[in-house]
């Protein structure tokens, strides 16, 4: 069943493609529009939501991070994430003008379950992005907005974070459409852009790949590696150490870009490898020159600089140790691009040092206790 790969999570890796092309299945109309017809919430109730809380663990909460810029963006609703197990303990302030998004591959986790349960118990609305048909979390939820990756085997989420991302777009085009602002011109070429995507992160598996194993295999000795992004880049930067950590026991953090100067950047010395994910030169805001001046002031200090960027980026060049190219996207889709060198990156150190791969120590694909 691995079709030939040497773990299940390599052959999850190489199933996003279809994991995103699923999840996009079925919904997008030919007249560049959104047809959501899982979502039984009146649309009247979603018309008057105040505020988005996006609730979820581990991996899935880093794909309700990418989810927040995109919902804010779109939709101009307040949003917030939050890590399960926290919302459901402080006493959040929910209502029946609040929105909860519950993002859970297994839809079986108990800290997920036990937040949706506290949050329907305010009035709230909860709609859940889940990977698994009548589980749990789908069944208490109003609605559900299955994503289509595919049974994932391996312990370390890779295709069903891609699925839950897509699927978080999905639902802030949606809402977008639903309540009409002024990104309802941007909604048709958004799609079209998602609609690009998997063949983009096909590019991906067959052109960076090699190149990212090739560096990977090199760094068994790594004693640590940090990660930096802005931006959505951030929550894809906290999603690579993750998976280091998690299958290849390396200390790894990720860190907001321009968190840099206020405190990590006391790490940097001689030789420590950071990866870096810069936004899309094409991008507003100058975002892509404060990113590119972080690799500057890191490799000045030291840093074996590796840089996630978009092709036709020359300007990373002159500070990078090493650059992996991914196609060009929206800056609010890159994370569906610029995190699939990062997985194969954590799963080739992990194969290199001899680990299982799919069976971290420690870990449970799911986690049904609080
Ligand atoms: C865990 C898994 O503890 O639960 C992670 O090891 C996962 O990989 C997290 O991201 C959340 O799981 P789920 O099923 O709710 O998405």
């Amino acid at each position: 069943e691995k079709d030939g790969y040497p773990s299940f999570m390599e052959k999850e890796i190489h199933d996003q493609p279809s994991a995103v092309g699923d999840t996009l299945l079925g919904r997008l109309d030919e007249n560049g529009s959104l047809t959501l017809d899982e979502i039984k919430i009146d649309e009247s109730v979603l018309r008057s939501i105040d505020k988005i809380v996006v609730i979820a663990c581990g991996t899935a909460a880093y794909a309700g991070q990418v989810a927040r810029y995109a919902i804010e963006h779109w939709c101009r609703i307040p949003t917030e994430v939050e890590l399960a197990h926290e919302f459901r303990y402080r006493d959040p302030i929910v209502n029946e003008k609040t929105l909860v998004v519950a993002v859970s591959q297994s839809g079986e986790t108990m800290d997920t379950l036990m937040a949706v349960r506290h949050a329907q118990e305010q009035g709230a609305k909860v709609v859940a992005i889940c990977n698994t048909n009548g589980s749990t979390i789908p069944r208490e939820a109003d609605a559900v907005l299955y994503t289509h990756a595919g049974p994932e085997i391996a312990v370390a989420s890779t295709k069903a974070f891609l699925a839950q991302i897509t699927a978080a777009y999905l639902l802030g085009l949606y809402l977008a459409q639903l309540r009409g602002n002024k990104y309802k011109d941007e909604i048709a070429s958004l799609l079209a852009e998602l609609e690009a995507m998997p063949g983009k992160i096909q590019r991906v598996l067959d052109e960076v790949e090699p190149q990212v194993k090739e560096l990977a295999s090199s760094m068994k000795d790594a004693g640590s590696v940090l990660f930096l992004g802005r931006h959505v880049g951030y929550p894809v930067a906290m999603e690579g150490a993750l998976k280091l950590k998690e299958i290849a026991y390396i200390h790894a953090e990720g860190f907001a870009a321009g968190e840099l100067k206020h405190g990590p950047i006391a790490l940097i010395d001689q030789g420590q490898p950071v990866i870096v994910i810069v936004p899309s030169p094409r991008g507003r805001d100058s975002l892509h020159a404060k990113v590119v001046s972080n690799i500057q002031e890191i490799r000045a200090r030291g840093a074996e600089t590796i840089v996630i960027a978009e092709e036709g980026d020359e300007a990373v060049r002159e500070f990078a140790n090493h650059v992996f190219y991914v196609p060009e996207s929206p800056t609010l889709l890159q994370p569906l691009l610029a995190t699939v060198p990062l997985q194969i990156f954590a799963a080739e150190l992990a194969g290199a040092k001899g680990y299982d791969v799919d069976q971290p120590r420690n870990l449970a694909k799911s986690v049904t206790v609080e």
